[in-house]
């Protein structure tokens, strides 16, 4: 269930390559995509890999987790400028096929309805990247969220914003709520890889490994799906008994 590497390079040498597996074994496949510091490498290496090998991302479709109210996709720190800046800009995919949340929608209730609407009519998520906050979230599904969810706006735990304010300039705040895809929304893919670096990581992960499934501790839900792995290196993995994980080879 934990698959551990030993650093950020190996860990995005195998997730690259697993979403390049997913390319080529299904050329129009719709991918969930994440944001946040853990995806970046991640992203680097798929670019790298994808010139590399030429791969045509063209019919790729991809729903992104979430998104900030309040920030346009000129914003430097939406998502949108986010996925511009990491994946979306450098590879020849097709813009009509990637759907962020809008985050100036005029009704965002609306808008959350059809964004889960329009993820089900797309024939639902191939394959989930996911990170995780401090406190467990995924997408920004904070804890307590009922895990039968759908897209929904969600005020920002104080943890939260305390996290990512790292992203921010100093003088500005960090939104107060976000767009999320909902828990059921994110369990509803067909496969999720969940990623976590960095030893600010290690103590969820210990309490994941402890806990039942909750919904205090969001990403538990992922032990009841079918085809959800947790891809560490070992920073993260520093509080898990050796004996749970099975430690893996650069891809
Ligand atoms: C944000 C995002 C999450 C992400 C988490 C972890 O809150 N909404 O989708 O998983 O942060 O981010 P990082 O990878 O920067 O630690």
């Amino acid at each position: 269930m934990f698959l551990v590497f030993p650093d950020t390079s190996t860990v995005a040498d195998y997730v690259s390559s697993t979403l390049i597996n997913t390319v080529k074994s299904k050329p129009n496949a719709v991918l969930g995509a994440a944001t946040g510091g853990t995806m970046e490498p991640i992203y680097a290496r798929f670019i790298e890999k994808t010139r590399q090998l030429q791969l045509d991302v063209s019919r790729l479709t991809t729903f992104n987790l979430d998104e900030y109210v309040g920030l346009g996709v000129d914003h430097s720190q939406s998502y949108a400028a986010y996925m511009r800046e990491h994946l979306f800009g450098h590879l020849g995919f097709n813009k009509a096929r990637l759907h962020l949340p809008d985050g100036l929608a005029e009704s965002l209730e609306e808008h959350c309805r059809d964004y889960s609407a329009r993820m089900q009519q797309h024939g639902g998520i191939d394959l989930q990247l996911l990170g995780v906050g401090s406190n467990g979230h995924i997408g920004f599904n904070e804890p307590g969220t009922s895990f039968d969810s759908r897209c929904h706006v969600v005020e920002l735990s104080e943890r939260t914003r305390i996290d990512n304010s790292r992203f921010f300039a100093e003088d500005e705040m960090v939104p107060g709520s976000a767009i999320t895809m909902g828990m059921k929304d994110i369990t509803d893919a067909r496969e999720i890889l969940l990623v976590a670096t960095g030893e600010n990581k290690a103590p969820i992960l210990a309490k994941y490994f402890e806990s039942d499934v909750t919904e205090t501790i969001p990403f538990t839900v992922l032990k009841r799906h079918p085809r959800a792995r947790i891809i560490l290196d070992e920073a993260a993995a520093s509080l898990l008994p050796a004996s749970v994980f099975q430690r893996a080879a650069a891809a």
